[in-house]
């Protein structure tokens, strides 16, 4: 039987996509390896959101040059937003990779490794290098071909769910929308994972309804702008609000997330869903990019930095003690210091729980690579986002810091460490995404729901002590 190790970079997408790739093999006959020397089969799940993530992937891949000499039947593949934007490029710059597949073609992926797995032993068979060379291009050719026939259709590729895939048992994120339709200019994710796709809600419910079959309890609706959700049938539309009421109603789901929200589009109906749903995480993913409306402007958002601010205290007012998560980018093409400077004033005013800050990188193929030039040198950008890393960390503190004294439930994720006096660290989150750790005699706890009491407090987590536990699942 043939083995497969899948490595992968990225967003939650790829995380998912990982997860379905290996049920989708499992399925198909492949046996997962523990590692790459161990595997028949290596693939590469991308990212192309910066260009720091595609160059890391090329030395990966180079460094895997060695595995094909030790292993000349093995297949190396590189999946994900990278094959999709790069294919030629990846043959060229990577000769020894046999296959590049888009996110929008996985369910192709099982089938053609067999194919291709099978022409290998043939070429092996033979012993004729000239012939297995050319065997080899046809069949990269009819990929290609093949690549070119469903382009465009971004098909979704739903295999089974298969728990051995999964981190832990009881957390699953469920895919509810694919792709992007909002083409802010730098982002590269509109052209590699096409247009919005909604799924019907009976699919999405079915597939949750597996999960819990499966021992899960907490689930994460994902989609790249998943508050867009929208599906129609000839009765109703079904929006993000209504799918939270019907995944709330499934008894055996305790908790239910969502993530990631265009600022545009979080209505009131939202925002009361997840106040009122007491399943559903008392915690808000919404990237503002920017404080600078000119820069938002540039970046093609459709809202100003007011309009966000106005948001961001619509979000506070509705939902108690919701924390609020943002993503920005710093040194976009042309932004000043009375630009950056908006930015942080923007987040020393909404009080994010964390930030994710990220200095602009061109990419290719984008509005904004074709529009204007990348003017900000690296100095700055590194110089702006270790600014904006400070700010956001003296917030992320001083709020954490509230905690100490104070009780907070949690869900008991995994272990983060052994600790020497024997025993284990565990860590979990709260119902508005604090990261709890605290010290357990083993690893019993993983899934369980747990009070604890806060001693002290960091920017990214908080620790806490066992008092008692509040329910077994
Ligand atoms: N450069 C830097 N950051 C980017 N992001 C998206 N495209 C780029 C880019 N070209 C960031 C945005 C997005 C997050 C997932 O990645 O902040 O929300
Ligand atoms: Fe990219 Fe903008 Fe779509 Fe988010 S909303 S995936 S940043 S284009």
């Amino acid at each position: 039987m043939q083995k497969f190790y899948i490595e992968t970079v990225g967003c939650q997408m790829n995380v998912l996509d990982s997860e379905l790739v290996h049920s989708g093999l499992v399925q198909s006959g492949f046996v997962p390896a523990t590692d790459h020397d161990n595997a028949d089969v290596i693939l590469f799940n991308t990212c192309s959101i910066r260009q720091h993530a595609e160059d890391k992937i090329y030395s990966a891949l180079g460094r895997l040059k060695h595995w094909k000499t030790t292993k000349p039947y093995g297949i190396l593949g590189v999946i994900g937003c990278m094959a999709q934007k790069d294919q030629k490029t990846i043959f060229q710059r990577a000769p020894h990779v046999d296959l590049v597949l888009g996110p929008g073609q996985l369910e192709l992926l099982p089938e053609t490794l067999h194919q291709l797995l099978e022409e290998k032993l043939q070429q092996n068979n033979t012993h004729h290098e000239t012939e297995s060379g050319k065997k080899l291009l046809v069949s990269l050719k009819r990929l290609e071909y093949r690549h070119a026939e469903v382009i465009g259709s971004f098909r979704l590729f739903n295999p089974v769910r298969n728990p051995e895939a999964r981190g832990n048992r009881f957390q699953a994120m469920v895919r509810i929308m694919f792709g992007c339709d909002k083409f802010c200019t730098y982002c590269i994710v509109p052209s590699v994972r096409g247009p919005e796709q909604s799924r019907s809600p009976q699919e999405i419910l079915k597939e949750i309804r597996t999960l819990v079959n499966q021992g899960v309890v907490e689930i994460t609706l994902i989609g790249q702008t998943v508050n867009s959700y929208r599906h129609k049938n000839s009765e109703k539309t079904t929006s993000l609000a209504d799918l939270l009421h019907q995944v709330s109603a499934i008894e055996e789901i305790q908790r239910i997330g969502f993530v990631t929200n265009y600022p545009r589009g979080m209505n009131n109906d939202l925002l009361q869903a997840v106040r009122d749903l007491p399943k559903v995480a008392k915690h808000l993913h919404v990237p503002a990019q920017s404080g600078s409306d000119s820069v938002l402007q540039r970046m093609k958002r459709n809202y100003t930095a007011t309009e966000y601010r106005e948001l961001v205290d619509r979000i506070y007012s509705i939902i108690p003690n919701v924390s609020m998560t943002c993503d920005l980018i710093v040194g976009f093409c042309g932004e000043t210091e009375e630009e950056f400077r908006q930015t942080v004033d923007l987040v020393q005013y909404c009080r994010f729980k964390n930030s994710f800050i990220f200095k602009y990188s061109e990419r290719p193929g984008t509005k904004s690579a074709e529009l204007y030039p990348d003017d900000v040198p690296e100095s700055v950008k590194k110089i702006r986002n270790n600014m904006l890393l400070d700010i956001q960390d003296k917030i992320s503190l001083e709020q954490n810091q509230q905690f100490i004294g104070k009780t907070v439930e949690i869900l008991v994720e995994g272990i983060t460490k052994q600790l020497e006096t024997g025993g284990v660290q565990l860590s979990g989150r709260t119902l508005c995404d604090r990261i709890v750790v605290f010290d357990a005699p083993d690893n019993r706890l993983i899934g369980q729901f747990l009070k604890l009491n806060v001693y002290d407090a960091a920017p990214f987590t908080l620790f806490a002590r066992q008092s008692c536990s509040v329910g077994n699942f």
